[in-house]
């Protein structure tokens, strides 16, 4: 029964075989930020688009070409959030957080949506945990995020993943390097791409990621801002790293680390996993000690990052999973089904997860049914009390006593 209509291109449903595996990513990340301190916060899926704009950068992919921008029946220009850190730092300066204890640690989980071309591990709407500590320059903050992320990762279990790590200086020491990489650029336009080529004011940086020959070759050439970092940002940056070290956090220094968006200072960081191909980022991030400025706040340093949920589930290659129950109640003897029903009830209250059957099968369409539920067990009520314990497992059935059941249930194989 294929319907005309389809999921928008780039979205996908999320079904329930697949709900799982992502009930299990959030829940171990929301405990990783329950246990550090980060506390939720949930921000509207769509801002002014003027936000994103001053926020995320006018010269970035994500601002020139990517957004879901329309105007409201009011006349304003609304866009669906491309990511969720400019939405959080809004959300500070409208709630006056900055009179909180600092820093303020967030962490946030929800939908994001970029009009990109989709492939494997890129949608147009996908889905994002992040944290973020606002209100503290410390490198100590820096360490602290990427450690969240490693242990996310790690105890996640997504295999071959790899930390980069980069700073990109602060403002007024990017300028100065920023002028020496355009007239490097200059210096070989004729060799760069025509994209390159037309943003090397706009955002020379972003031509470490082109993935042209000729601009690439360039690039080998081209200073780096790692080389440069010279005073504070070069002493922060080596506690960054020192930290990471006394945790036992491996990385590898990339010089040429750009992220796609224009508010990050100083460290930049980002986690990929080789098996995933072309999108190998599963989640990164970085400081941003000019962003709430820039929205119009008083100056305040910030760090943070997110991580897409759908690259790590491909990256486990475990969209598949199904709950598993602890017992299917079955009835042998049709007056039973009204007790099956009520027992049932009784069971979860418990704390079991129990189902029924709801579609009147016989007994042998029930065990048929349990099974592919992943029922561990099936009880079997017969006429006149009679109770059955069947082990899925096994095929092993023995007589059971009804007063017993719930201890039968929660003991072996909870
Ligand atoms: P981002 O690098 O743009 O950073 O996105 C973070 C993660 O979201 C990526 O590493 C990737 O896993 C996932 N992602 C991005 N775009 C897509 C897409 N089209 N389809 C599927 N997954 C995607 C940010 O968004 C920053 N707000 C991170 C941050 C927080 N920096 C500081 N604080």
């Amino acid at each position: 029964m294929a319907s005309k209509y389809q999921a928008p291109r780039g979205t996908f449903d999320v079904l329930p075989g697949n709900a799982h595996a992502r009930a299990r990513v959030e829940r171990a990340a929301a405990e990783i930020f329950s246990r550090a301190g980060y506390e939720p916060i949930a921000t509207p899926v769509f801002e002014d688009t003027d936000l994103f704009e001053r926020g995320v950068g006018r010269s970035t992919d994500i601002v020139r070409k990517e957004m879901f921008t329309f105007e409201d029946k009011g006349g304003r220009s609304i866009t669906l959030r491309p990511e969720g850190t400019a939405p959080i730092c809004r959300a500070y300066l409208e709630h006056g957080m900055h009179k909180l204890a600092q820093p303020v640690k967030l962490s946030y989980a929800g939908p994001f949506f970029r009009h990109e071309r989709p492939q494997a591990g890129r949608y147009r709407q996908f889905h994002q945990i992040g944290a973020e500590a606002i209100g503290t320059d410390s490198p100590f903050a820096d360490a602290e995020a990427i450690m969240l992320l490693a242990d996310l990762l790690a105890e996640l279990g997504v295999p071959g993943v790899e930390l980069r790590l980069g700073s990109l200086g602060s403002p007024v020491a990017r300028r100065a390097y920023l002028e020496e990489l355009k007239a490097h650029l200059r210096a070989n336009e004729g060799e760069l791409s025509k994209d390159v080529r037309e943003r090397i004011d706009l955002n020379p940086l972003r031509a470490f990621d082109s993935d042209d020959e000729g601009t690439q070759a360039v690039m080998a050439g081209a200073p780096t801002i790692v080389e440069r970092l010279d005073g504070e940002d070069a002493e922060h940056f080596a506690e960054v790293r020192a930290l990471l070290d006394t945790a036992g956090i491996a990385y590898e220094i990339d010089p040429t680390l750009v992220r796609g968006l224009d508010y990050y200072t100083r460290t930049i960081f980002s986690f990929v996993c080789e098996g995933l191909g072309a999108q190998s980022e599963v989640g990164g991030g970085g400081r941003y000690d000019g962003l709430i400025e820039q929205l119009g706040g008083p100056a305040t340093p910030a760090v943070g990052w997110a991580a897409g949920i759908e690259r790590i589930l491909l990256a486990l290659e475990e969209d598949e999973e199904t709950a598993g129950r602890d017992a299917f109640l079955a009835v042998a003897d049709e007056g039973q089904r009204r007790r099956a029903l009520a027992l049932a009830s009784e069971l979860r209250h418990a704390g079991l997860a129990v189902e029924v059957d709801l579609a009147g099968r016989s007994l042998k369409g029930q065990l048929k049914h349990a099974d592919r539920v992943g029922a561990r067990r099936v009880v079997i009520l017969e006429s006149e009390g009679g109770v059955q314990l069947r082990d899925m497992e096994s095929g092993e059935q023995r007589p059971t006593d009804a007063a017993h059941l719930l201890e039968e249930l929660g003991g072996a194989g909870r």
